[in-house]
């Protein structure tokens, strides 16, 4: 019998014997940096001159792979073969393709801190964030293999003496998966195997900054005996391959995560109809947050202080849950401030590879120029209280920055920055905070700090996000747990890691039967 999903622990770095497997977990990836990776289109590994190199965040001259790179033409290639996989993926049991996600887990469970060592080293992500995202992934794997075998017989629903009625569900068809870099293997491996699981075949175009860990998951998932055809692996440049595939008429459904400029112009290409396409396209996007933490009077203020520097600056800010603004009603303001800035100058930057760094480089040269634009600004619209410095002679590496007095309709507390860069600002109240959390064109986290129960409540009526946390950091999701996803310009309102998110990848079906 299945066991009943429980998420994948964390490893404690504070036992010696973990730190020495992670050591050997970069020394193995150390051992293939430099390789090339092939396109695989309906199982046949395709190489092209043309390559998208993927270097070290930390280390600009470190590359750590090179994948071919589709172009229009394999873009064409994949999407045939995918169209021709559905027609016999859509028949196949519902067992049989969520076993394929659960032997996926055992590889990588396997191979854990390798996945991690990988990201550490492509995504420069520290130590335990790296362990976070491979235990996500993981997580993906057994929750929707799950979920899928609890929805293969469909849905009761009632049927008259002379009838026979039955609710089920079926797949889309092809999907276009375009994923992050920030989550480059959980995020990437849960909107790839959701779509999987569910009956569909799919084009994986995964982020041009990390495509390496997106190349080794498609080698897991050909070793967990996903048949070809099923998994398009198409790396490519969003303006060539990833709008053909858009706009494509087979497409059915795009599953995309990233940046709300992206997603709204996938929202708008997709909804205009190709010559010979037959349905309206479904689109699920998962886009940016400007998340708060609202720290009451009544309130744990060193429990506030730690949530927002870990909120903040957890993997530098490059989260849509990270928290980029601290509200804080005026009593306790600048005793929340002082602390937050204490603890930042205790954080340290640098080598994500070496244990103790905090925090690692932000992921590339465009990522880095655009927060220390944004500092800048910052500077203009408020005090700059920490940080505020840039060094990217040998990585993008940018220190963790915090901006006080700022208003609460200043760019800084608007804009998605996606950096290490907290903005605070102060409320007359609770009331008062709430309003301020609520003024963004977002809605994606938030978190509340306050011993006081009726606040509590009010927050969860009126704070207007997807994910809501009492007591607690904005960021760290769990599968299952805390199912993922935002409101208004976060998204599409999906709900990643949810009990109804399979369903997005689905159609209902009624048959009646009278007899
Ligand atoms: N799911 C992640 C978190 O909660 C963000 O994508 O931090």
């Amino acid at each position: 019998m299945m066991q009943p999903y429980k998420h994948e622990p964390f490893t404690d770095f504070s036992v010696e014997d973990n730190r020495q497997a992670y050591f050997q977990a970069l020394k193995t990836v150390e051992g293939y940096l430099g390789q090339d990776y092939p396109l695989v289109i309906d199982g046949e590994k395709i190489t092209t001159e043309e390559k998208i190199i993927s270097y070290n965040p930390a280390n600009k001259e470190e590359v750590i792979g090179r994948v071919s790179k589709a172009n229009k033409e394999l873009a064409e290639k994949a999407m045939q073969a995918a169209v021709e996989a559905f027609k016999t993926w859509k028949r196949t049991k519902a067992e049989v393709r969520a076993d394929v996600l659960f032997k996926a887990a055992t590889i990588i469970r396997r191979r854990k801190h390798e996945f991690s060592a990988l990201m550490t080293k492509e995504a420069g992500k520290p130590w335990r964030e790296a362990d976070a995202d491979t235990a996500e992934a993981i997580d993906f794997l057994e929750y929707y293999g799950r979920q899928m075998l609890s929805l293969k017989d469909g849905v009761p629903v009632q049927s008259r003496s002379n009838e026979f009625n039955r609710y089920h569900y079926i797949p889309l068809g092809v999907g276009i998966i375009i994923s992050p870099w920030n989550f480059p293997f959980a995020i990437m491996a849960g909107t790839t195997v959701a779509a999987i699981v569910s009956g569909n075949t799919v084009l994986l175009k995964p982020a041009s900054t990390t495509p390496i860990i997106a190349a080794k998951f498609v080698e897991v998932m050909e070793e967990a005996g996903l048949p070809k055809g099923v998994l398009n692996f198409v790396p490519g440049s969003g303006a060539e391959v990833g709008d053909y595939l858009v706009d494509h008429k087979d497409t059915r459904f795009i599953s995309f995560t990233g940046s709300r400029d992206v997603g709204l112009r996938i929202f708008e290409r997709s909804s205009k109809l190709s010559p010979g396409q037959i349905w309206m396209k479904r689109l699920i996007a998962e886009m940016g947050g400007k998340d708060t933490i609202v720290v009451d009077s009544e309130a744990d203020l060193e429990l506030a202080a730690q949530s927002i520097v870990a909120g903040a600056f957890g993997f530098s800010g490059q989260k849509c849950s990270a928290c980029s603004r601290a509200v804080i009603v005026e009593d306790v303001y600048d005793q929340v401030l002082n602390r937050v800035v204490e603890l930042t100058n205790q954080l340290t930057v640098g080598n994500p590879a070496e244990q103790g760094n905090f925090l690692g480089p932000v992921i590339d040269n465009n990522a880095y120029k655009k927060i220390l634009e944004y500092i800048e600004i910052g500077k203009q619209e408020g005090k700059l209280k920490t940080g505020g410095i840039g060094d990217d002679s040998k990585g993008y590496f940018v220190q963790p920055t915090v901006f006080a007095d700022l208003t609460p309709t200043s760019r800084i507390m608007q804009e998605e920055i996606f950096g290490p860069v907290v903005g605070f600002t102060k409320a007359k109240d609770f009331t008062e905070a709430i309003e301020i959390a609520n003024n963004t064109e977002y809605g994606l986290t938030g978190a509340v700090i306050t011993n006081n129960r009726e606040h509590l409540e009010q927050a969860r009526e009126d704070f207007h996000v997807g994910n809501l946390y009492f007591n607690r950091s904005c960021t760290g999701a769990i599968v299952g747990y805390q199912p993922f996803g935002g409101f208004n310009m976060s998204g599409t309102d999906s709900k990643a890691g949810g009990p109804d998110y399979l369903l997005l990848h689905m159609q209902a079906k009624t048959t009646s039967e009278m007899y």
